[in-house]
């Protein structure tokens, strides 16, 4: 059985047929949005996450049904007119990733530490993505790229 939904993705309206049991990272892949991946699908991994009402979220883990009348954003919203945000550019700034499977996760994650912390301490960083996984073991340079995207938006914010 089949639902229409409608919700805001990343700023834009949206209208689609949705599965009873379609997780939201099936409904974004039909939305041709491919940042969010399914790795484990249990909630354990991080690589599927998402933000949903502005609280990050497993997509492999939401129903597709619960995207309605919700605001939903994913990595690629964090671009504007084609230009990374200041999290996207610093994870590729200190290479801070190598297959790049569980970069989308972390840079959701990392993005909403940000929005809630100025300043954050490594010790925060490493608290506020301990749900991501990274198989390549890539931690040294994503608490730098975190570092770094804090230390430019603050620098940013007092120009
Ligand atoms: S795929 Fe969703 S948490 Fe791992
Ligand atoms: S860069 Fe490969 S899993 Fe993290």
């Amino acid at each position: 059985m089949r639902q229409h939904i409608s919700f805001n993705l990343n700023g834009r309206p949206v209208s689609m047929d949705v599965g009873a049991h379609e997780d939201a990272v099936d409904v974004l892949r039909r939305r041709n949005l491919f940042g969010a991946r399914e790795s484990c699908g249990q909630g354990l991994c991080g690589c599927c996450t998402i933000k949903v009402d502005g609280v990050p979220v497993s997509g492999c883990l939401t129903l597709g049904l619960k995207l309605d009348g919700a605001e939903v954003e994913t990595v690629e919203g964090l671009e504007r007119e084609g230009v990374l945000d200041i999290v996207q550019q610093a994870f590729i700034d200190a290479g801070a990733f190598q297959c790049g499977f569980c970069t989308p996760g972390f840079v959701m994650m990392a993005s909403d530490l940000l929005a809630r912390v100025e300043a954050p301490t490594d010790e925060q960083i490493k608290d506020h993505l301990a749900g991501n996984l990274c198989r390549c073991a890539a931690y040294p340079e994503i608490i730098a790229a975190v570092r770094a995207a804090a230390e430019k938006r603050s620098a940013h914010a007092q120009v």
